[in-house]
């Protein structure tokens, strides 16, 4: 096999990248809502649990197929069980999650601007609908001007990176973004911990409620979120693990990943909680009053506490938007890097062309979708869609594929594994991808499409289903006819 693959200098700089994409909006914003929701402190169970029984083992397939075959997913795919499409599945659902994370990441950039000064006023809820969002009635597809400029920055700054290639873009990146976010993210914390009524917050974020556990809502959400926390599942880990060394400690790897990953969730839980401690307290309510989750806690929340700290809070704030948008561009890179690697593996693409036409694509897209008057309606929607059906699905499907219908193909994948970890797949590994997680996804995953049968999602989901669907195939076209015009050209495929 000629080898000329890029590759990560070190298996430090695998790590170091592999934490900067599972550390991401989805850590900042959605997990301290997700466990105060589901029973607070009694949550970790279950998501330890989680963590265990789906997020780890999924986490060791991704690495398995990536590392064996050293391709991104539709011909790592292929070459596992002749047949791309589950791969595509995966760059399709990459292509998608790439072009709504680019927005919020805007927000968090533009957001870090406006903490100077605390520009959103006393009303944070209308100027971040109003005046920055411009949010319209209904689906209004205007032109907003503040979102294009943003969304222009953040796609950018992302395909500067990406153009850097694996080492010199991706890697440099997440060596210079992650020590950044620890920094700023540790005084965040520090600063959230000293504000009067933190206490009450923190007590609020670990309270258990076990009876929360016997509720398989709880469970279902940690099981959710715990994929795209992880980023298993959608072909990003598959695709790193591509650029590893041959002799590579696979498993020991992945722990420190998944306790990083982990850790500063925990962390991000402790800082938001002690800073709704705080609000509650300066508003004379309690901390259940001004929960808020999502969205609404990083730009309506957020900054309703940052001006309650007087100059002060400039710092704060810019320290908290500073985090969101370094650990959200450091996981924006690992997306888009499943579809670039999958088109240059599949048609001996040079990473500039790859760069230029995937990223910049989504770039289009992204931006004409995200710069009107409807931008928080489509991020919603396509995030809950994304996330729900598309990851879970993919890593579901993918689970079954191998355990199941090629079971043959779990022992090869164990002991490659195996041939070079310091802790050994076996029997228990075996057991979870058969058994434990196919179950429980298969749960979540028909538990949540019964719910959008029979309760629907939004107002506008329906319309909002047909743009997102409509443009998604119409990339597929697009993407089909560039692919089968340079088919010919095509020297990278060895099969
Ligand atoms: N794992 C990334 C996040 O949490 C995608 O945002």
């Amino acid at each position: 096999m000629s080898d000329n693959r890029e590759s990560w200098s070190a298996r430090s700089g695998f790590i170091i990248a592999a934490i900067g994409s599972a550390v991401g909006l989805g850590n900042i914003w959605r997990f301290p809502y997700v466990a105060y929701e589901n029973g607070g402190g009694a949550f970790l169970v279950p998501y330890l649990i989680a963590i265990f029984a789906a997020g780890l083992p999924l986490l060791y397939l991704d690495y398995a197929v990536g590392h064996k075959f050293r391709k991104a997913p539709p011909t790592a795919y292929k070459k596992l069980m002749n047949s791309e499409a589950l791969g595509w599945w995966q760059v399709m659902v990459t292509l998608v999650i790439g072009i709504y994370y680019a927005s919020v990441l805007s927000w968090a950039g533009s957001y870090m601007f406006y903490s100077i000064g605390q520009q959103w006023g006393t009303d944070t809820q209308g100027f971040f609908f109003s005046t920055y969002l411009q949010n319209g009635e209904g689906l209004a597809l205007g032109f907003v001007p503040t979102l294009f400029f943003g969304l222009a920055i953040v796609w950018a700054v992302v395909m500067f990176i990406l153009y850097g290639g694996v080492r010199r873009g991706v890697e440099l990146a997440n060596k210079i973004f992650m020590p950044l976010l620890v920094v700023l993210f540790t005084i965040l914390v520090i600063q959230a911990l000293r504000l009067p009524g933190a206490t009450a917050g923190l007590n609020a974020f670990f309270t258990p409620n076990w009876e929360a556990m016997a509720n398989y809502k709880v469970w279902l959400a940690a099981f959710g979120h715990i994929f795209f926390s992880l980023s298993v599942g959608f072909g990003i880990m598959l695709t790193y693990a591509s650029y590893l060394k041959k002799k590579t400690n696979l498993t020991g790897s992945g722990l420190v990943v998944a306790l990083a990953n982990s850790s500063f969730e925990i962390l991000a839980g402790i800082g938001v909680f002690a800073a709704l401690g705080f609000m509650a307290y300066s508003s004379g309510s309690s901390v259940q009053d001004v929960v808020s989750g999502g969205i609404g806690l990083a730009f309506i929340a957020f900054p309703k506490i940052i001006s309650s700290m007087g100059t002060g809070g400039d710092l704060f704030g810019f320290l908290f938007f500073a985090s969101l948008t370094v650990a959200g561009i450091t996981s924006m890179v690992s997306i888009l890097q499943v579809p670039i690697a999958a088109f240059q593996d599949k048609l001996g693409w040079s990473r500039k062309k790859a760069v230029t036409l995937i990223a910049g694509s989504s770039a289009v897209i992204s931006t004409l979708i995200f710069s009107t008057h409807s931008a928080i309606t489509f991020v919603d929607i396509i995030d809950y869609f994304a996330n729900n059906i598309g990851i879970v699905g993919g890593g579901l499907l993918s689970i079954i594929l191998v355990s199941w219908f090629r079971r043959p193909l779990m022992q090869q994948l164990q002991e490659h594994v195996n041939q070079y970890s310091s802790l050994k797949l076996g029997k228990g590994w075996n057991f979870l991808l058969t058994v434990v997680t196919p179950l429980s996804l298969s749960i979540a995953l028909g538990l949540t499409i019964k719910s959008i049968i029979v309760e629907g999602y939004g107002d506008y989901a329906t319309q909002i289903l047909w743009i997102v669907g409509g443009s998604t195939v119409g990339l597929f076209i697009l993407g089909a006819i560039v692919f089968s015009c340079l088919k010919d050209s095509n020297t990278g495929e060895e099969n």
